[in-house]
């Protein structure tokens, strides 16, 4: 209040000379003091092209301006918020200054805030949050700090914000999080902080955050699962760890509506509790998760994992699979049952393995099935006919074409690659005809390696040959 007295003064002061040049010093940080009427550069709540300097010191209007609910930033560096921003705008709910190279938090610089609901300071330079700094903002409920160079929190960084529903702290650089940290915020439900550097999680730093459902720890240095997690069972629904190293992973939770693991080198997974989408793509599984409560999952993303040829049933107790993704896995063939238990089938990726021929009652099951993807395979040209025409077009299912470089296709059967049988033996035994195909898809990558390596040294040949020519 004093402060906003003194600059009402200050511009009084200022504005009867008019001065054109902004050029007057202020105080002991010797930055500028100059005017920077906000209404000038927003219009319907949108401020483009605000520059404001490290040591300036700003005036932003003459006099409040009520009613402005929210602003948004673009094209603008600003180094600091400016002090009296809340003064200017007194019933500010949202704020976005993403991306304006803000660098530095000013005190007080939440005074007056208290009816800021949503406050996104995303992609900007900031390297800490001084203590006590969102005293003032005490209605906040969203708080998105993500793409910033924050290294050090301490206990009351965050203090005062006791009504904060979502934070993220993305992408930062945050090796430890300080056990007090979240305590004042009971309601927190969304906590975002992937892309540190965590290894570790404080024991009890969730004790007074039991309302948290979505927390994602994603891209740290996490090399076990953190137990602290298991405190926020009752309500947590959705967590991501994808991107840590941990290999062995059990996890109880009563109901995850999502759990993503990907890219963990993951080697075994048990599953306790239910959940229902479970996204595993690229680990280092060779057997399905081991989840009791199979029933209840609806989607699982197994792409990128050296599973080769499923054994057995796996799927049999998964029975409400929606979708079911198991491109990339190293398969050479289906067992005929394997899908006898998937009624409700909505997708399937078979893409990107080396298939050469499936039994054609695999599919007969699938009586939901919208998409089919199986592009990127071995396929042998008189099965995909058949396989089109009897499963595929007949149920006027959507799939992908391939992207195979055509000299090293046979043929095409509606844009996907497939190879006719050389070998005339094979045909004749069946048992030996599965094998024949897998030596022969062998082969076909090896010829795919090896033409690939030989066409650039073709290419450098020429060249050379070329330029030979050029010289004589
Ligand atoms: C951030 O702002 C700069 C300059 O204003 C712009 O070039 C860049 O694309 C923006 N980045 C994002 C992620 O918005
Ligand atoms: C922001 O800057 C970019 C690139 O200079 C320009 O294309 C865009 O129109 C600007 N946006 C606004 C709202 O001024
Ligand atoms: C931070 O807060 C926690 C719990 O509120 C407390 O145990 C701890 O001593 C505090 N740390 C510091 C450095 O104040
Ligand atoms: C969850 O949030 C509600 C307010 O939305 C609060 O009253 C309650 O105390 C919180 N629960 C816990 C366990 O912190
Ligand atoms: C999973 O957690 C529940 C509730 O905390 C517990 O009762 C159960 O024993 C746990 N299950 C396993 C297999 O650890
Ligand atoms: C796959 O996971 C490994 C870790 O096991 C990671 O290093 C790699 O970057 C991931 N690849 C992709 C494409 O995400
Ligand atoms: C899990 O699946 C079973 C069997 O379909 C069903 O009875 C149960 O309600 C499901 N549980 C949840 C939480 O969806
Ligand atoms: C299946 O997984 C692969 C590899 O992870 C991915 O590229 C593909 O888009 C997924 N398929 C579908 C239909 O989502």
């Amino acid at each position: 209040m004093w402060l906003s007295l003194l600059l009402s003064l200050v511009v009084a002061w200022w504005l009867p000379l008019a001065a054109p040049e902004p050029a007057s010093p202020s105080g002991a940080t010797g930055g500028q003091l100059r005017r920077l009427w906000l209404q000038d550069h927003c219009h319907a709540g949108i401020c483009t092209n605000v520059q404001i300097g490290r040591s300036d010191y700003v005036i932003l209007s003459q006099a409040p301006i009520p009613n402005q609910l929210m602003l948004t930033f673009i094209n603008s560096s600003i180094a600091k918020i400016p002090h009296l921003l809340f003064d200017t705008f007194p019933d500010l709910q949202m704020l976005r200054m993403e991306n304006c190279s803000l660098e530095t938090f000013e005190k007080p610089q939440f005074e007056g805030a208290s009816n800021l609901m949503s406050l996104f300071l995303g992609l900007n330079r900031l390297k800490d949050i001084p203590k006590n700094i969102f005293l003032g903002a005490d209605n906040l409920a969203t708080l998105h700090l993500h793409g910033n160079q924050l290294k050090h929190l301490s206990n009351h960084s965050l203090h005062a914000l006791k009504e904060l529903k979502e934070l993220s702290l993305a992408d930062n650089i945050i090796e430890q999080l300080p056990l007090g940290l979240f305590g004042g915020m009971r309601k927190l439900m969304d906590l975002n902080l992937a892309g540190n550097r965590l290894a570790a999680l404080p024991r009890g730093i969730f004790d007074k955050n039991l309302n948290v459902t979505r927390i994602n720890l994603a891209r740290n240095r996490f090399t076990a699962f953190e137990s602290e997690l298991l405190k926020l069972q009752p309500r947590l629904s959705l967590l991501d760890i994808s991107g840590n190293i941990i290999q062995e992973l059990t996890l109880n939770f009563s109901l995850l509506e999502l759990a993503v693991a990907h890219s963990c080198d993951l080697r075994r997974l048990t599953v306790y509790g239910i959940v229902r989408e479970l996204d595993l793509h690229n680990n280092s599984l060779r057997e399905l998760p081991h989840i009791p409560q199979a029933v209840n999952v609806t989607s699982l993303d197994l792409s990128q994992n050296p599973l080769g040829n499923l054994q057995g049933n796996p799927l049999r107790r998964f029975t409400a699979l929606l979708r079911l993704n198991l491109s990339t896995t190293n398969a050479h063939e289906l067992p005929e049952g394997l899908l006898k238990k998937q009624t409700s089938l909505q997708m399937l990726d078979i893409s990107g393995n080396s298939m050469y021929s499936l039994k054609i009652t695999l599919f007969d099951s699938l009586k939901a099935l919208q998409y089919f993807y199986f592009q990127q395979n071995n396929w042998n040209c008189d099965f995909l006919q058949l396989l089109m025409s009897s499963f595929v077009k007949r149920k006027d299912l959507s799939f992908m074409e391939d992207i195979t470089a055509p000299e090293l296709v046979d043929d095409y059967v509606d844009g996907i690659a497939c190879w006719y049988e050389s070998d005339k033996t094979s045909k004749k035994c069946d048992a030996s005809s599965s094998d024949a195909a897998l030596e022969l898809s062998v082969v076909r990558n090896e010829i795919k390696a090896f033409t690939e390596v030989v066409e650039k040294k073709f290419i450098k040949v020429y060249r050379m040959l070329e330029e030979m020519k050029m010289k004589l």
